[in-house]
């Protein structure tokens, strides 16, 4: 099968090297790809939040299947602009993703949906905005009801920082605040029946000990040695599929990823927020760990066939990733610099191996810096301390002038 895969970080990267490893893949496409995503797939420039363009580029390179996998496109409605050319896609309509493209839209589903989440209000003036966080108290949690690239979110506990987000918001999401670790669970959905995959924990600040801003995520691993054994199961029917029949009722269903970003709470499961892809860096460490080829599972899910998809496989072991991240970032990231010591980072058998997000060819031909998190050093192990170390042993060969990482990933698991 022709497969193109729309996008180009770190998450892309690990979907085509999971798909280059299917052998039901024949060819295999990215656009617009990286430096990294060059070496699996070949890469093909596109403005992603075209549908007209990718739907174009699909149909000339003869593509049998299209994954979308960023929020923006699939938000912009890349996905239907594909399938109105017949061509199957792996990824909700845009009016699905507007599960992760507006935070009051998530909020209405899930109460629709009797899916446990924080209290909220949804607030469209500074009145309204004050009145909500004086009635929730500290700490403040206060989103932006668009898609905001990670930075749409405040958690604070100084009221006039909250005011501040809420004045530079059209319409935002006040809401209880949710004290207790953060999970990440994926599922892979035709729509109608959901099948989860394992569970996943990120670092989201830029800095060891939780400190410093919020990022896109600086690390993950999975699985969760700590997690209830129950915990997949409880999610995936109290939360996963109400949500999924929900949306099919409202003859919007969605089929693709289906990301629940949830805090286990003193009182039970919560949702903080879903998205319509699967996340990165978590990605990174659950798609390490998946056997079942990914090319048929998605597949499958586009083709509304999931019902009949044998049980997924898993390795045994462990998976750790741990991002690099460019000098300067989340702030203001520098690009431009060589990278070295990429080929030295890659374990001979395979237990470690470094996947590109902001990279690009240099003017001499070498890889460069381009993006703010620059790369995601992703290694496995027989558990999550052994995968740890490889994962730093490899990013400890990795050069980048003025680059940063956090220490502290799967630390302590
Ligand atoms: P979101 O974009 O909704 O995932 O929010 C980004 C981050 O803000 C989450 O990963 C949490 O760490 C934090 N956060 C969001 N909502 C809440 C909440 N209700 N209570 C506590 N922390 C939250
Ligand atoms: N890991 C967080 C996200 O993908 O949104």
């Amino acid at each position: 099968m022709k497969v193109l895969v729309i996008g180009g970080g770190a998450r892309e990267h690990a979907l085509c090297r999971a798909l280059s490893l299917d052998p039901e893949v024949s060819e295999l496409h990215c656009a617009p790809g990286n430096a990294g995503i060059a070496q699996v797939a070949l890469t093909h420039p596109v403005d992603q939040l075209d549908g007209a363009a990718v739907a174009d580029l699909a149909v000339s390179l003869g593509a049998e299947f299209v994954i979308v996998g960023p929020e923006a496109p699939l938000v912009a409605g890349v996905a239907d602009a594909v399938l109105e050319r017949g061509i199957p896609v792996f990824g909700p309509s845009g009016e699905a993703a507007r599960l992760e493209g507006s935070k009051a839209f998530a909020k209405d589903v899930m109460a629709a949906a009797n899916v446990p989440t924080a209290r909220s209000y949804l607030c469209t003036t500074p009145e309204e905005a004050a009145h909500a966080l004086d009635a929730f108290g500290a700490p403040y949690v206060v989103k932006d009801d668009g898609l905001a690239a990670g930075k749409g979110v405040v958690v604070t506990s100084d009221l006039q920082a909250a005011l501040d987000h809420a004045a530079g918001c059209d319409r935002v999401v006040i809401e209880e605040y949710l004290d207790g670790p953060e999970v990440s669970l994926f599922a892979v959905t035709d729509g109608i029946t959901v099948v989860p995959l394992q569970p996943a924990q990120d670092f989201k600040r830029a800095l060891d000990n939780d400190e410093g801003p919020n990022t896109g995520g600086m690390g993950a691993y999975s699985p969760l040695p700590w997690a209830a054994p129950g915990l997949v199961e409880e999610v995936l029917e109290t939360v996963l599929q109400p949500t999924v029949d929900e949306l099919r009722r409202r003859g919007t269903p969605f089929s693709g990823l289906l990301y629940a970003g949830l805090a286990i709470t003193s009182r039970g499961v919560r949702v903080i927020e879903f998205n319509a892809r699967f996340g990165d860096p978590e990605t990174q460490v659950v798609l390490a760990r998946l056997k079942t080829p990914l090319n048929g599972l998605l597949h499958a899910a586009a083709t509304g066939r999931l019902a009949d998809f044998p049980d997924l496989r898993w390795r045994d072991g462990a998976a750790v990733t741990v991002v690099i991240a460019a000098e300067g970032y989340p702030e203001a990231p520098r690009s431009g610099d060589p990278i070295t010591g990429l080929d030295a980072a890659e374990a001979p058998d395979g237990t470690a191996y470094v996947l590109h997000a902001g990279t690009a060819t240099g003017a001499d031909g070498g890889i460069v810096s381009a993006g703010g998190r620059v790369l995601s050093v992703t290694a496995t192990g027989k558990d999550i301390a052994q995968a740890r170390t490889r994962a730093y042993e490899a990013a400890g060969r990795i050069g980048l002038k003025g680059s940063h990482h956090r220490s502290d990933i799967a630390a302590g698991i």
